[in-house]
């Protein structure tokens, strides 16, 4: 008997040809199905997909029997009526920074307002604001307020249909610090009805206050190790490799020494400047390199030749400066949010999809696949990113009749129900 019963849903196929053959049903314009189909869901997994019976979603009485005559039938699953609607895989937003301390809800905004006078992104960052004005809220803040704060995120992304979050560190900088807030993220995780994925973005900044070879070395020998004792080395080291923040050589020491340790490494490239990063990321077995706005082609064509994904952040080009990655030639490709107080404040990657729809050389359902099974890919999560039997209940159920309309329509929340593990949140 199944748990949870979704009736007369229009699934969505991400990635229809990385499929095996034998899987193929044939799809329509929009990626989905040609017939509406019900979905059976036990526990935490999809359990079938058969095509629906197109009359009633209701389900079957159990037949009446004289009381004492046969054991009571079992409970008929919840059901849910779809209705035609579009039955998204849910979305795996693998770039955030949704860890952060913002008390009062005013965090930033005025720098905000200086960067709308003209001031540029780096230049507040030189001065001791952006990044660092939310490294000074973190330290000051406790593990508990910081978990506190990204649970509230986190549960806007999950009503936004956001089932799997990656959320880096970054705001700590020292060995202490940074191992706060991934204890704080790591706390989230039991209250969260959907997926964390925690990455240790130790690279971020220069702390200002301490010598800079000094501050890189005690991030390389000491941070780095700290993390691996504590949390072992099965998830991913992050860094900013930019004008301003972590040069090329630095970035690329530290990522060799977490590869050497076990970590697997992802890196901010090319936000700003085209630093000569990209092709050495692809050299050290990278995951993704994310940003790419400054790009050069050849940059792309590097990553375009390699393993490695490149993430388009949509949000932060229109927040920040009208820049935007351009990823057409890539197939390994994602879009993420980029979360964070100063250069992406938006939860959405409903939003983000539209953006890169837009902007970053994604058809409308490329990027749907780029926010479901492609980066459930990057994060090593195979058992979710597709409507399929067997794959983790993530899902957004939507009263969209065409899957893109969801990149056409920006701007209102489409995720009328979401779905994660197999419980409606
Ligand atoms: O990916 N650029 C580096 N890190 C973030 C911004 C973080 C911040 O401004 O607080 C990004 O855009």
């Amino acid at each position: 008997m199944h748990d949870l019963l979704i009736t007369n849903a229009r699934i969505f196929e991400p990635d229809f040809a990385a499929q095996p053959q034998a899987e193929h049903p044939p799809r329509r314009a929009d990626g989905t199905r040609p017939e509406l189909c019900d979905i059976a869901i036990s526990g935490t997994i999809i359990a079938h997909i058969q095509p629906s019976a197109g009359v009633s979603s209701a389900p079957t009485p159990a037949p009446t029997l004289a009381p004492g005559l046969a054991p009571a039938p079992a409970p008929a699953p919840r059901t849910i009526d779809a209705a035609g609607g579009v039955v998204f895989p849910g979305f795996v937003d693998c770039h955030t920074h949704a860890c952060w301390s913002d008390p009062h809800g005013d965090h930033r905004l005025d720098e905000w307002a200086m960067k709308l006078a003209g001031r540029p992104y780096l230049d507040i960052l030189a001065a001791g604001g952006g990044i660092m004005s939310s490294v000074r809220a973190v330290r000051a803040a406790t593990e508990a307020e910081l978990t506190e704060q990204l649970l509230g995120r986190l549960n806007t992304m999950l009503r936004h249909g956001t089932t799997t979050v990656e959320v880096k560190s970054g705001y700590g900088l020292s060995t202490r610090d940074e191992l706060k807030m991934l204890r704080a993220i790591d706390a989230a995780r039991p209250h969260f009805r959907g997926t964390i994925v925690m990455t240790a973005l130790l690279g971020h900044a220069l702390d200002p206050d301490i010598d800079r070879a000094r501050f890189v070395r005690t991030t390389i020998d000491e941070t780095l190790s700290a993390v691996a004792s504590e949390f072992g080395t099965d998830m991913s080291v992050d860094a900013f490799c930019e004008q301003g923040a972590w040069s090329l050589d630095e970035t690329c020491e530290l990522l060799a020494r977490a590869r050497a340790l076990g970590f697997s490494v992802r890196v901010h490239a090319d936000q700003f400047t085209s630093m000569g990063m990209v092709p050495r990321a692809v050299e050290l077995g990278a995951l993704s390199v994310d940003h790419l706005e400054a790009s050069t082609p050849q940059d792309i064509a590097a990553l375009a030749a390699s393993k490695t994904f490149g993430v388009a952040l949509p949000a932060c080009g229109l927040h920040v400066d009208g820049r935007f990655a351009n990823l057409a030639r890539l197939t390994k490709r994602c879009i993420a949010t980029n979360f964070n107080p100063g250069s992406a404040p938006s939860a959405s990657m409903q939003m983000a999809i539209a953006l890169a729809a837009r902007k970053c050389g994604f058809l409308p359902l490329e990027a749907i696949d780029a926010a479901t099974a492609n980066p459930a890919e990057l994060l090593g999560l195979t058992d979710r990113g597709r409507v399929l039997p067997g794959a983790r209940s993530d899902l957004v159920m939507s009263s969209l009749t065409d899957a893109r309309s969801l990149a056409l329509r920006f701007g209102e929340n489409h995720a009328a129900i979401v779905i994660a593990a197999g419980r409606v949140v």
